[in-house]
């Protein structure tokens, strides 16, 4: 059959998945084949969508061609890179062929759900790709279901979320590198032909090596403020792998999925596999907008209680580590009410008796009180935050258990480790079984347990220090390569019950710092621990790598003794751009300038919480390029906003630029404040409290910087 590319390309069947400036656009071929034939800035005219052919490549055996960027290229067929499914059948077969039967749309929150099923012609085997486009926010989230009705199971060995395709002369890649208190390291590099893979295998604290999220900078790497930009991240706290792989003709396939590693997975007959969602949006202005996009919809649409309101807190962690009793607790609950922030959050170290937990050695999974050091137990702690004016939250970690510990030596069969090698500890402890429904009840029970008992605890800390260690699950006996998943939806499972139960409780997500950083963990949490690093300077690296992908009222950032050489304003500014916490001995600074300036900052910070949290970040001057750093938020209705700007390590003598402000309103007038001064300290700045139209502010700027290390200044603009 010859057929003309022209007039088979206008008469083909068009998918089209919009957003207010992009599109996505896939193409039906002569041979039922579905086909990627533009991702770019929305296109203007309804016309042009029925002109774009596929490109030469596709039709380079004439127009029927049967090569092309497949929209979900399968295992075995003439796609000669890597494919985003891959089954062997149930007769052995590994080869998948996938054939457009039709589409659906529906209206969802925020935007349009577009549902494409695609089927095998020779295997019962159906694969529906899933996308959501959120108009305003310009984000659009994709993943796939995979089924079938074979006589006997299939194995699963790739099952992407989504597969897109990127045309550019030049690609650059910013993938975020980690490890313990080096969260968000940033990378760039060009991707040339051939592959580069980000993943992960540890399973639980799954991104503390590598960060589920990356920059794609089109022809040039990624700016701040110009260019064509895409920023991804995948929903899913577990392993996941990013593929991107230059083909033969210069076009760019990305591939961002679960990682088959140790996964080969068993789907039974009439079951679904679901794959997590990956979240992408697009800028042809720079990162910048790209990051306010994700915010945005991250608030409206995926946080739990994104639009809601967040508590500053005092936390004992770096204070106290192991050592209090309920004495010292009830002090510090008053501490926390003298500060002005919200509530106390006791960290680690409350709970087991028969393994008391006086250090990490023991005690995970005896989630009881230990009645010697806290007679009263949590309702007496829920009592002493009362009387102190105070809400209470309590620190957590039910995933893991200490092999000493009652719970261990009750149920040996509930944790992953090998039975017939030696068992290697992270932490001195193991990680539980949660694909196991009953360890499932068990995780779920130790949040509820408490709730039940204390239905005034406002909030918990979910930690989860170990990577999983001697991968073998008891409760999958024989069929291992199904393991990491089902953990994975084991915890999700979990998650789903509490937020079911207990739909208005804040809880944070912590990971030995920020091993877990995810969109699908965000649907359960209402924010993250970013790192354990609270080193203000390393701390500014840290947030301005994870604001490009989390909003600041996600990333809980805490004022501690890290770094005291610094100055505690320092220390308390940095933190102010976040979410806003402490974890510092209050009793020594009490009758200083030092509590006096800290009690201001909280009251300050507060305030502007609608501003700092709910309104439009940018990124002004990074750190990473400068001794110097600056940010500022503005609120939606441009009527009020907040610039931070810090001092790094400044050179002697080295000058000082100004700093334009981005997102005020040109038309309007603001007075410029400088704010969190120490007491009896003047603002150094001879254009304080007075007024500049937004226009001279964001194209004159401000001086705020200065020479000295480790400084700052808040201001505040209305
Ligand atoms: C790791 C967390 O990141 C810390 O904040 C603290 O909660 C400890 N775990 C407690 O063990």
């Amino acid at each position: 059959m010859a057929v003309s590319l022209a007039s088979a390309t206008m008469n083909a069947q068009t998918v089209r998945v919009s957003t207010d400036k992009t599109d996505l656009v896939m193409k039906v071929s002569p041979k039922g084949r579905l086909y990627q034939v533009y991702l770019g800035d929305k296109l203007n005219n309804a016309a042009d969508y029925d002109r774009i052919t596929w490109n030469t490549y596709a039709a380079s055996d004439g127009a029927v061609s049967t090569r092309g960027h497949e929209v979900c290229a399968a295992s075995g067929n003439e796609d000669y890179f890597e494919p985003a499914v891959a089954i062997t059948h149930a007769d052995g077969n590994m080869t998948t062929y996938l054939r457009y039967k039709g589409v659906e749309t529906k209206a969802v929150d925020g935007g349009t759900e577009t549902i494409i099923t695609l089927q095998d012609d020779k295997y019962p085997d159906t694969v529906k790709l899933h996308y959501v486009a959120y108009n305003k926010e310009n984000v659009i989230k994709a993943w796939s279901e995979i089924s079938h009705n074979e006589k006997s199971p299939v194995t699963l060995w790739r099952y992407s979320s989504t597969m897109l395709y990127f045309n550019a002369p030049k690609y650059y890649l910013t993938s975020y590198h980690s490890d313990w208190a080096k969260e968000g390291q940033p990378e760039t590099v060009q991707l040339t032909a051939g592959k580069k893979i980000i993943d992960t295998k540890l399973g639980t604290r799954a991104a503390m090596h590598t960060e589920p999220f990356f920059e794609l900078g089109l022809n040039e790497p990624a700016k701040e403020n110009e260019g064509n930009v895409v920023l991804g991240t995948i929903g899913w706290t577990g392993n996941f792998r990013f593929t991107f792989e230059v083909d033969n003709v210069g076009g760019l396939r990305v591939i961002p999925a679960i990682n088959p590693y140790a996964s080969d997975y068993k789907l039974r007959a009439g079951e679904t596999f679901t794959t997590p969602e990956f979240i992408f949006t697009t800028s042809s202005t720079g990162t910048s907008q790209a990051s306010r996009n994700l915010h945005d919809w991250a608030r409206r649409y995926q946080v739990n209680m994104g639009m809601g309101d967040r508590m500053t807190l005092l936390n004992n962690w770096e204070n106290t580590g192991f050592d209090f009793n309920q004495k010292s607790l009830a002090e510090l609950m008053k501490d926390a009410k003298d500060l002005g922030v919200d509530m106390f959050l006791l960290d680690d170290g409350w709970f087991a008796n028969k393994y008391p937990r006086k250090d990490d050695h023991a005690g995970l999974g005896d989630w009881e009180v230990t009645h010697s050091k806290l007679p009263d137990g949590i309702p007496g702690l829920v009592r002493d935050a009362k009387a102190a004016g105070v809400k209470f939250g309590i620190w957590v970690e039910p995933e893991m258990v200490n092999p000493k510990s009652e719970l261990f030596e009750k149920h040996p069969d509930w944790v992953i480790q090998q039975p017939n090698r030696d068992t290697y500890y992270y932490r001195n402890q193991l990680v539980l079984d949660i694909s196991n429904p009953k360890v499932q009840d068990y995780v779920f029970g130790v949040v509820d347990r408490i709730m039940t008992e204390n239905p005034e605890v406002a909030y918990f800390k979910w930690d989860c220090n170990s990577p999983i260690t001697n991968i073998y699950s008891p409760y999958h006996k024989g069929n291992q390569g199904n393991f990491y998943i089902d953990h994975v939806r084991g915890i999700y499972k979990v998650m789903s019950r509490i937020k079911a139960k207990y739909p208005k409780l804040p809880m944070m997500l912590c990971s030995g710092g920020g091993g877990r950083m995810d969109y699908e963990a965000l649907k359960y949490f209402t924010e993250f621990w970013c790192s354990d690093d609270t080193d203000p300077y390393e701390r500014l690296y840290i947030q301005w790598s994870l604001s490009k992908f989390f909003p600041a009222k996600t990333m809980g950032s805490h004022v501690t003794n890290w770094n005291k050489n610094t100055s505690l304003k320092f220390r308390t500014d940095v933190c102010s751009s976040c979410k806003l916490g402490f974890d510092i001995d209050l009793k020594p600074l009490k009758g200083t300038d030092d509590y006096k300036f800290v009690q201001e900052a909280v009251a300050n910070w507060t305030r502007l919480k609608p501003v700092i949290l709910d309104g439009d970040q940018y990124r002004l001057v990074s750190p990473y390029e400068s001794a110097h750093s600056a940010l500022n938020y503005v609120s939606k209705d441009k009527a009020h906003a907040v610039l931070f700007a810090y001092n790094l390590h400044p050179r002697y003598k080295e000058p000082l630029t100004r700093v334009c402000l981005q997102g005020l309103d040109p038309n309007r007038q603001y007075t410029v404040t400088e704010i969190n001064l120490m007491p009896n300290t003047q603002s150094a700045f001879d254009y304080n409290g007075q007024q500049f139209s937004g226009d001279y502010l964001m194209k004159v700027g401000l001086e705020v910087f200065d020479q000295k290390d480790g400084t700052s200044h808040v201001f505040e603009l209305k």
